[in-house]
């Protein structure tokens, strides 16, 4: 039996790269379902396009300042998507708000992480206002994009308890842990079909683990 094509996968991003370098990491093994294309990063100077280049992924730089809307920037993306051929989307550390034209078209096919446990703190600062809330239980996300910010069906979480003494840093740092695990199970479980939206909601299918919601770090 032949195995199926891997899904061709662009990352979107605006800063350091770490969960980028975590999805490049996954598509190394030839039997992750997806490979990592293209890199379309929105800021000349993030991090992560020396990350992208040093593992051999062609990288794209669409810096937003030189568009004069929303609209025909993400034109833009779209055209750099298109061309090389992306079946997946991920948003990772993309700090810009994306039409919903945009949205629409990639709708089902485009995935973010979100470091907080959706619904709750979506937006930015997310560490400091969990802790600032004196919740236990903080963690991250990844989700199906909807064009509202934060929203879409859940795919994966991972809960991170909040420690005494935890800083909006300390915090972000076990949180970012965290996110290194789920995002790469996430894009495998959409990539391999196993994971699909059906009104709304994820529903996990097929062979193989389902990526469920655990606890970060493992005790
Ligand atoms: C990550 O914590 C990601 O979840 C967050 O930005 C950071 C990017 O780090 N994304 C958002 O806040 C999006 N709403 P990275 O560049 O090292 O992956």
């Amino acid at each position: 039996m032949s195995t199926p094509a891997r899904k061709r996968v662009a990352v979107l991003v605006s800063g350091g790269g770490s969960n980028m370098a975590a999805l490049i990491a996954a598509a190394a093994d030839p039997a992750f379902p997806a490979e990592i294309v293209r890199v379309i990063c929105n800021r000349p100077d993030a991090g992560a396009l020396a990350k992208a280049a040093a593992a051999g992924v062609e990288t794209v730089i669409i810096d937003h300042r030189s568009y004069s809307d929303r609209e025909t920037f993400d034109a833009a993306v779209d055209a750099a998507l298109v061309a090389a051929e992306t079946d997946i989307v991920c948003l990772a550390g993309f700090m810009r708000l994306l039409t919903p034209g945009f949205v629409e078209k990639w709708r089902d096919r485009m995935i973010n992480i979100h470091p907080s446990l959706l619904p709750s703190f979506k937006g930015l600062h997310t560490h400091a206002r969990a802790l600032e809330a004196d919740v236990t239980l903080h963690g991250c996300t990844v989700h199906f994009v909807r064009a509202e910010m934060d929203m879409g069906p859940i795919i994966v979480q991972a809960a991170v308890p909040v420690i005494d003494g935890d800083t909006a840093e300390t915090l972000a740092a076990r949180v970012l842990a965290a996110e290194h695990r789920i995002y790469p199970q996430a894009l495998a479980a959409v990539a391999s079909g196993r994971a699909v939206v059906d009104g709304e909601r994820v529903v996990h299918t097929g062979g193989g683990e389902p990526p469920a919601a655990f606890v970060w770090p493992p005790a």
